[in-house]
């Protein structure tokens, strides 16, 4: 097996952009990127993430999934999968995943995963991962919108991880998890997401990509990887785009 690229930057715009870049230049399946700190990091729904240096960990992995182009979409949720895993192992903690991969300590956003992708020469897809996560932020390090809504590994556990370690445990699981999807498909890390699902059961709104707002109850995630809420009319909306905010505490 080849040794893994992992290219280390001090500061960048994008590790996401920078990694999507070298993908095109043909950097291999598997290449990491990582930065101490971002100018302009990115979430999604072309949100920014603020990426402070020495408080976080910022890193994409380059990606050609040998899976069929609607089975794409579907990897975001086996990565959120794999996060959680490495972390539950390195820090005793139990995470949840708010659809589509909001990663939740403590009922509070400690991370988050943007993936993108698009057609390469080969003819396969090149598909970047780029996942942020609060590793050392004081509650002081968050803009004040976000303050109440997200924490930290410090903040919730009081206890200071390596992030080169974390960075090491979550590749182990993209390693372990991402042929095993390619090989038998996606029934085995989706029930992992579903045992995650924060929002299952609760009150939300989803905020569709237009703007409209639909209140609902969480019904939890289909086999295509969609998540479905349930209407105060009884509809079923069945979610593949925009975002869903949880209403209240569980
Ligand atoms: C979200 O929750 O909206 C996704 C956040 C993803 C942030 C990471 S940090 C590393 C990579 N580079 C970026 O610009 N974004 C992702």
């Amino acid at each position: 097996m080849q040794a893994r690229l992992v290219k280390r930057l001090v500061e960048v715009d994008s590790t996401n952009t920078v990694a999507m870049e070298m993908g095109r230049q043909g950097a291999r399946s598997g290449t990491v990127v990582v930065a101490e700190s971002q100018t302009r990091g990115r979430g999604r729904l072309k949100r920014p993430w603020i990426s402070p240096p020495g408080t976080g960990l910022y890193f994409s992995m380059i990606l050609r999934p040998d899976l069929d182009p609607v089975d794409l979409s579907k990897i975001t949720l086996v990565a959120g999968v794999a996060v959680c895993l490495a972390l539950e192992a390195e820090c005793h903690v139990r995470l949840g995943i708010k659809w589509p991969n909001d990663l939740l300590l403590d009922n509070r956003k400690l991370g988050g995963i943007l993936t993108e992708a698009e057609p390469s020469a080969g003819g396969d897809y090149l598909v970047v991962l780029g996942i942020g996560l609060n590793i050392t932020s004081r509650e002081a390090s968050f803009p004040d919108d976000l303050r109440k809504h997200a924490t930290s590994l410090l903040l919730s556990t009081g206890q200071r991880f390596e992030r080169d370690l974390l960075l090491a445990a979550i590749i182990r699981r993209l390693d372990e998890m991402i042929p095993r999807v390619e090989q038998n498909g996606f029934s085995e890390a989706f029930a992992e997401w579903r045992a995650r699902d924060a929002s299952k059961g609760r009150t939300l709104s989803w905020v569709t990509a237009s703007g409209e707002v639909v209140e609902g109850i969480g019904q939890g995630l289909d086999d295509n990887g969609a998540y479905h809420i349930r209407g105060a009319d009884g509809a079923i909306h069945q979610i593949l785009s925009g975002d869903l905010n949880l209403a209240s505490t569980p």
